[in-house]
């Protein structure tokens, strides 16, 4: 039993370590309004995070289109409303927004996408939301981005 604790400790150790590399953002956003996370960690020394997003449900764009969206947490709000008026053909973001740090085109279902952005735009142990800009959506699909060095 000894022995096999100490493996599982071993394990993860290893998995914490690596988690704090991370550069990637991977989200799966459904039919029932949710993403899959309800926090991701990213290293704010990445070169590039590339946020990927998956949306496996059967719902069109226009009905159940998600995006993500990367945001300190208190400018969400404003983001959301803004993204609202700049509407679907602009994938509910304002793109001159310099609140937004990162964002994904909005999906519907069976469809995939990704975006890129440099680490160094955030700061380690910042209050950071990923969320869907969708109208009405970022009451539940959101979660919170741990920012590690
Ligand atoms: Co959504």
């Amino acid at each position: 039993m000894k022995i096999l604790s100490t493996l599982l400790l071993g394990l993860f150790g290893a998995g914490h370590a690596q988690a704090a590399n991370n550069c990637t953002i991977a989200l799966k956003g459904d039919d029932a309004m949710k993403f899959d996370l309800k926090e991701v960690t990213v290293s704010a020394s990445c070169p590039t995070i590339t946020v990927q997003l998956s949306h496996p449900g059967k719902m069109p764009a226009a009905a159940m289109g998600h995006n993500v969206v990367i945001a300190a947490t208190k400018d969400m709000d404003a983001i959301t409303r803004d993204g609202i008026k700049a509407g679907l053909p602009n994938n509910y973001v304002n793109k001159a927004d310099p609140r937004v740090i990162a964002s994904t085109k909005v999906i519907g279902g069976g469809e995939k996408t990704s975006a890129n952005f440099p680490g160094k735009k955030l700061i380690a142990g910042g209050d950071y939301t990923f969320f869907c800009s969708f109208p009405g959506h970022s009451m539940l699909m959101k979660g919170k981005l741990v920012v590690t060095k």
